[in-house]
């Protein structure tokens, strides 16, 4: 009881102390970050070769969520050419069939076919996200490289919430690929030493997270897909900060975070028509999707990422690596080292991902673990 009293005291003081937003130094230092992306990514990337060539992957099999366009689709099609059993993770399947199609056609005659398929996930629904991870889990093999590349950028709509109740950018960008990367934890372990990589934002510089209001419908911040966004990006950062710390050493699961750079893709489709022809009309400064998915090929591959991780595992810090542009470690957003603020996103996050506290514990000690979604039965 004594004890019980103390928490909401703890809980009552910490929101009184709690910030309401990131300062304005935070605020002109990343949009300066923000800026500097849009400029320079260019010149900066330039020692990068495009395509990024990778090393044989033939024994790698990796899982990239939203592969049926931009990013996603350049990400999966070169790990599948490097020899990676791919799964596209897209909640358009037909889509994915054509371009799997076009893929093979395009590479025979170089090698063995692409050793690829699709398998459906609607990261809107947590019921989907359930049932993909059990599907998958269900097959008993190892998982070496999660890729949560998808997401969602509603520039300019209103704020719209998913069946299960969460406002859209919260769901897709940072909700959904908690669970499934959880979730998928005991097919991860099986692939040691495997990686999740979760396609970020140089955005998350202006994001700010309220853990007692992630959906932003208490008034306190105005709504905007602006805010949606660069909130559910930190999110994510905060959250994979935590999620690396977790981890025992023994599992040798890393977790990496990164920036694509701009990148000219379907992000941009529900921008005014006006906005996207003058997107389009600046080529030199924004990258093509597949200069856009060197960070996402150089995070799932880098040999020396996993001895990074286990450096910043066992030390002071709670920071998972952070990748930027040019395919080299940046440090993310001072908020995103709130480590405060990055526990309670982590405790909140699990609860609307409808997960006990102690979920990842009992996935790594080999425990079914019940959530709350994916019961519903068709
Ligand atoms: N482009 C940029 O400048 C930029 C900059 C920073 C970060 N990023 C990040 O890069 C990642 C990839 O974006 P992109 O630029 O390649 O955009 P994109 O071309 O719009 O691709 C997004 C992918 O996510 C999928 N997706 C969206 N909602 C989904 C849902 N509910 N369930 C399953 N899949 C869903 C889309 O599927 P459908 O095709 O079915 O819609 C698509 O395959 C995102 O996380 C984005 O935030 C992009």
């Amino acid at each position: 009881m004594k004890k019980k009293k103390m928490s909401s005291e703890t809980e009552l003081s910490r929101r009184k102390t709690k910030k309401e937003g990131l300062g304005w130094i935070e605020w002109i230092r990343g949009w300066i970050c923000i800026f500097h992306e849009f400029l320079f990514q260019r010149l900066m990337a330039s020692h990068l070769p495009n395509p990024l060539p990778l090393p044989p992957l033939n024994h790698l099999t990796c899982i990239v969520t939203g592969s049926t366009s931009g990013i996603g689709s350049q990400t999966a099609r070169q790990l599948a050419e490097a020899g990676a059993h791919v799964v596209m993770a897209v909640r358009n399947i037909k889509a994915a069939h054509e371009l799997i199609h076009q893929w093979q056609n395009e590479w025979s005659g170089q090698g063995l076919p692409l050793n690829i398929e699709a398998m459906e996930l609607d990261l809107l629904s947590l019921d989907s996200v359930v049932k993909f991870s059990n599907s998958w889990n269900a097959r008993l093999s190892p998982l070496h490289l999660l890729i949560n590349n998808a997401g969602i950028f509603a520039m300019g709509e209103e704020q719209k919430f998913s069946k299960d109740g969460y406002e859209h950018h919260l769901q897709v960008n940072h909700l959904a690929p908690s669970l499934l990367s959880l979730l998928l934890v005991p097919s991860l372990i099986r692939g040691f030493p495997s990686r999740i990589v979760n396609v970020n934002s140089v955005m998350h510089y202006v994001g700010f997270v309220d853990p007692d209001d992630m959906n932003v419908v208490s008034g306190r911040r105005k709504f905007t897909s602006f805010v949606g966004y660069t909130s559910s990006k930190l999110a994510q950062v905060m959250f994979s900060n935590i999620l690396l710390k977790r981890l025992p050493l023994e599992t040798r699961i890393s977790v990496v975070c990164l920036s694509p750079g701009i990148v000219l893709t379907n992000v941009a489709r529900d921008l005014p028509r006006y906005v996207q022809f003058l997107y389009a009309l600046i080529p030199y400064f924004i990258f093509s999707p597949q200069e856009g998915c060197r960070s996402s090929l150089f995070s799932a591959t880098d040999p020396q990422i996993p001895e990074h991780c286990e450096k910043l595992k066992t030390g002071d810090k709670t920071i998972c690596p952070f990748i930027a542009q040019e395919c080299k470690h940046t440090k993310p957003s001072e908020e995103a080292h709130n480590v405060e603020t990055a526990n309670i996103v982590w405790e909140k996050t699990i609860e609307l991902i409808g997960l006990p506290l102690d979920a990842l514990e009992r996935l790594i000690e080999g425990e079914e673990v019940q959530c709350r979604y994916g019961t519903h039965q068709e």
